[in-house]
């Protein structure tokens, strides 16, 4: 899969990876639906994998799933919580279940985000923890986001982009490539999928073949400010059709405006 710089970071990362929001908070008896998902994302080269402790069982049901996989995983999750003493229990949690290791612990919605920050840089310090990063969904907090990533204490961003969800193309990815941060996007397909099923094969025929899910991933990843976007699936066969998005070539000024329009149009 093709892969691109993650910021300034010194990594390169596949840019399709697998966000985990209600997909994979499952009951034991329903876990093997995330098995089949790891491998067939897995086996089309995605190895970014997003979850947090905001996502129910997810993040435990994903360390099994990813079972021998870890070590080609780039595991990146969350601290969700405004208690300090809470927050070291979801990062021991993490350290169960991803083999001692985070490749990127972002601070989830910013929340208490200046409290966070100092025992977060001692984790990284001591190499549990590869990067820091902050998220947020809502651009009414893009004010406060650009506060933490102009710390210079974070090395990447999450945040939502799609083609009806635009506002961090104003501020936020302008600065984070002047601060070269990695970025990850969130909400690729406008979020619980809200874009899909999306326009028809006759719309799409401009297109040249991509399904709408394809084109939303390839209208994001055509911006060279993101690094990786992560459609949350719980379909394997989906799975591999959005690793098949990595393969494709960006798109042009016109394509992207026609997944604009039909954006718009749903
Ligand atoms: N504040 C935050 O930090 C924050 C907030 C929101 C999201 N996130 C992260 O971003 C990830 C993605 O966002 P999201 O889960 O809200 O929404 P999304 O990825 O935009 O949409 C996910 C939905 O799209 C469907 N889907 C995926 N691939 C498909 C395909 N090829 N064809 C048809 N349907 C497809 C999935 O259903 P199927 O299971 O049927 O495939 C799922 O219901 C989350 O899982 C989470 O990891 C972070």
């Amino acid at each position: 899969m093709r892969a691109r710089a993650f910021g300034g970071t010194g990594l390169e990362l596949p840019v399709v990876g697998l966000g985990t929001w209600q997909v994979l908070d499952l009951p034991p008896e329903e876990e093997s639906v995330a098995s089949r998902v790891v491998a067939e994302a897995f086996a089309a080269g995605m190895r970014v994998v997003d979850s947090s402790p905001m996502y129910g069982r997810s993040e435990a049901v994903l360390g099994r799933a990813l079972g021998g996989r870890r070590a080609e995983a780039f595991v990146a999750t969350k601290i969700w919580t405004r208690s300090t003493d809470d927050a070291r229990r979801q990062l021991d949690a993490q350290l169960a279940f991803y083999g001692g290791h985070v490749e990127l612990e972002q601070i989830h919605n910013l929340v208490a985000w200046r409290e966070h920050l100092p025992w977060l840089e001692a984790e990284r310090e001591a190499g549990r923890i590869g990067l820091l990063g902050a998220t947020h969904y809502a651009a009414s907090a893009f004010g406060e986001l650009e506060e933490v990533m102009r710390s210079g204490r974070i090395q990447a961003i999450q945040i939502p982009l799609n083609p009806v969800e635009r506002e961090c193309e104003r501020r936020i990815l302008p600065l984070a490539e002047e601060l070269r941060l990695g970025v990850v996007v969130m909400r690729p397909l406008g979020g619980e999928g809200a874009l899909l099923p999306g326009p028809g094969p006759r719309e799409l025929a401009p297109l040249g073949g991509l399904t709408w899910a394809q084109a939303l991933l390839v209208w994001a990843l055509s911006d060279p400010r993101v690094h990786v976007v992560i459609p949350a699936t719980s379909d394997p066969s989906h799975a591999r059709e959005n690793a098949a998005a990595a393969e494709l070539a960006p798109l042009g000024d016109d394509e992207r405006a026609l997944v604009e329009r039909l954006a718009r149009s749903l």
